[in-house]
C-alpha cells in the first residue's frame, strides 16, 4: 500500500477524503477528533506546496441536497485548526468550478467540497461519478479510515482513477488496531456499550473468540436482559435480536468468555426526566421505567474486572452519556482504567466517537494506548473484516 508517510508528494493537485462527520450538539461541535487527526497529512501536504481538496460526508442526506447537512461551517473549523488563512469551498464536484478554483489558489492551500452525500452516486458508487471526482487531480489521499468500511465512489471508486495513498491518520490506525489484535496481552477484557445491537452482533460473535471477558453495556444490554427474561420496562430494545443474544451467550460459554451484564440499572420515565433518575436491580424495574446507565453494582463488577485484566478494549459508552446524571457509568469506567493504567502495565485502546468524547469529558485519554476515531469501521476491523477502503488501497497500482 502507498503511504503519505513514504511518498514525496511534491506541488500536485490533491483529493483528499477526510471524515469530517463530526458529532454536533446544539450546534455546536462536541469533539474535534475527526479534525485533528487528519491535521498531520493535511500540514505534510500543503509544506509540499499540493493544493488540497476535501471531500466528506457529514451524516445520511441520501443523495439529496439538505442544507441542514452542508458541510460549509466547516470551513472556518478547519481555517482555525489548520491555522490558515483561509478555506476555500466549493459547492459542487463541477469541472470548470474545479479548474477555476485551481488556478485562484495558490500552493499549499486548502478547499473543502461540499458533502459529497448530496449526491446518490456517492454510495452507490458509480463509475461515472468517480471519475468525475478523480478528473482535475493527479493523486488521491484516503485519510479516512473511519469512514473505509464504506464502499462509495470517494473511497474506493475513485482509486480506479488516480494513484492513491493512505494518509498518516489512516496508516496510525490500521497499525494500532491490528497490533492491539494480534497482540493484546491476556487477560483480556473488550467492554462493548452503545445504543444497537443490530450494529454490532456481529463484533460480538467475533469478541467472545479473542477476549476473556466481555462486558456488554448501553442500550444494547437491554436485548441481553430481555432475552434472559428480565422485565426491561419501557427501555429500547431490537425484539429482533433477542435470539441472537441468547446464542451469543452460549457460544461465549463454549469459548471460556465470561460475559457481564448489568445488575443494576438507572432509570427514568424518560430523557427529559432525569431529575428523578433512580436504581434498579435488574429483576425490579418498573414497566414505566427506561433504563439510561448501568447502576453503581454493575460499574462495580466491571471495574474489578479491569484490575484483573493486562488489555482492555473499549466501544460505546455504558449509558446515555450526553444527559448528565447518565454518564455517570461511563465517566467512572474512564477514570478506573486511567487510574489503573497509572498503577500498572495496563493497555487500553477505545474506539468510536461518542466513545472518545465520554473519555476525553472524563480527562482520561492519556491511560490509552491509541484512541481511534472510528465507530462502524473500527467494528468491522473487529470482525475481522478488512474494510474495502483499505482492500482498494492496497490494490492500487497506477
Ligand atoms: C461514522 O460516523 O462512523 C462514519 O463517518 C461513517 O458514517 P456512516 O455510518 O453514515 O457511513
Amino acid at each position: 500500500m502507498k503511504t503519505l508517510d513514504n511518498s514525496d508528494i511534491i506541488s500536485k493537485n490533491v483529493i483528499f477524503r477526510a471524515d469530517l462527520n463530526v458529532p454536533v450538539f446544539n450546534n455546536k461541535i462536541t469533539d474535534y477528533s475527526r479534525i485533528d487527526t487528519i491535521i498531520p497529512s493535511i500540514k505534510k501536504l500543503s509544506k509540499k506546496k499540493n493544493k488540497i481538496f476535501i471531500v466528506t460526508h457529514f451524516g445520511r442526506p441520501g443523495g439529496i441536497v439538505n442544507e441542514q447537512l452542508s458541510v460549509n461551517f466547516l470551513s472556518e473549523e478547519l481555517r482555525k485548526k489548520f491555522k490558515m488563512s483561509k478555506i476555500h469551498f466549493l459547492k459542487t464536484f463541477n469541472n470548470e468550478e474545479i479548474k477555476k478554483k485551481q488556478l485562484e489558489m495558490r500552493d499549499g492551500e486548502v478547499c473543502l467540497f461540499e458533502n459529497v452525500r448530496f449526491y446518490k452516486e456517492e454510495e452507490s458508487n458509480k463509475n461515472y461519478f468517480s471519475k468525475e471526482l478523480a478528473d482535475n487531480f493527479e493523486i488521491y489521499i484516503n485519510d479516512a479510515f473511519s469512514a473505509s468500511h464504506r464502499n462509495h465512489a470517494s473511497i474506493t471508486g475513485i482509486t480506479n482513477f488516480l494513484p492513491s495513498y493512505a494518509g498518516l491518520s489512516f496508516s496510525k490506525e490500521v497499525e494500532n488496531l491490528d497490533n492491539f489484535l494480534e497482540n493484546s496481552k491476556k487477560p483480556n477484557m473488550a467492554i462493548i456499550g452503545g445504543s444497537k445491537v443490530s450494529t454490532k452482533i456481529k463484533v460480538l460473535e467475533n469478541l467472545v473468540e479473542i477476549f476473556d471477558t466481555l462486558v456488554i453495556g448501553g442500550a444494547m444490554a437491554n436485548t441481553f436482559l430481555l432475552s434472559n427474561n428480565y422485565n426491561i420496562g419501557s427501555s429500547l430494545v431490537e425484539n429482533d435480536f433477542i435470539d441472537l443474544s441468547r446464542e451469543i451467550q452460549k457460544k461465549a460459554e463454549s469459548k471460556n468468555c465470561k460475559i457481564l451484564l448489568p445488575i443494576d440499572v438507572v432509570c427514568s420515565k424518560n430523557l427529559e426526566d432525569r431529575e428523578v433518575a433512580k436504581t434498579y436491580l435488574i429483576n425490579n424495574i418498573p414497566n414505566d421505567q427506561m433504563i439510561l446507565d448501568i447502576g453503581k453494582k454493575s460499574t462495580k463488577l466491571i471495574s474489578n474486572e479491569i484490575l484483573k485484566s493486562k488489555s482492555v478494549l473499549w466501544n460505546g459508552p455504558l449509558g446515555a452519556f450526553e444527559y448528565s446524571p447518565f454518564d455517570k457509568s461511563t465517566i467512572t469506567v474512564a477514570n478506573i482504567i486511567q487510574n489503573f493504567s497509572n498503577k500498572s502495565q495496563l493497555e487500553a485502546l477505545a474506539g468510536g466517537g461518542d466513545t472518545v468524547s465520554a473519555i476525553k469529558k472524563a480527562e482520561a485519554n492519556e491511560a490509552f494506548k491509541y484512541l481511534s476515531t472510528s465507530g462502524g469501521a473500527f467494528l468491522e476491523w473487529l470482525e475481522g473484516n478488512k474494510s474495502p477502503g483499505f482492500i482498494a488501497l492496497k490494490k492500487n497500482n497506477l
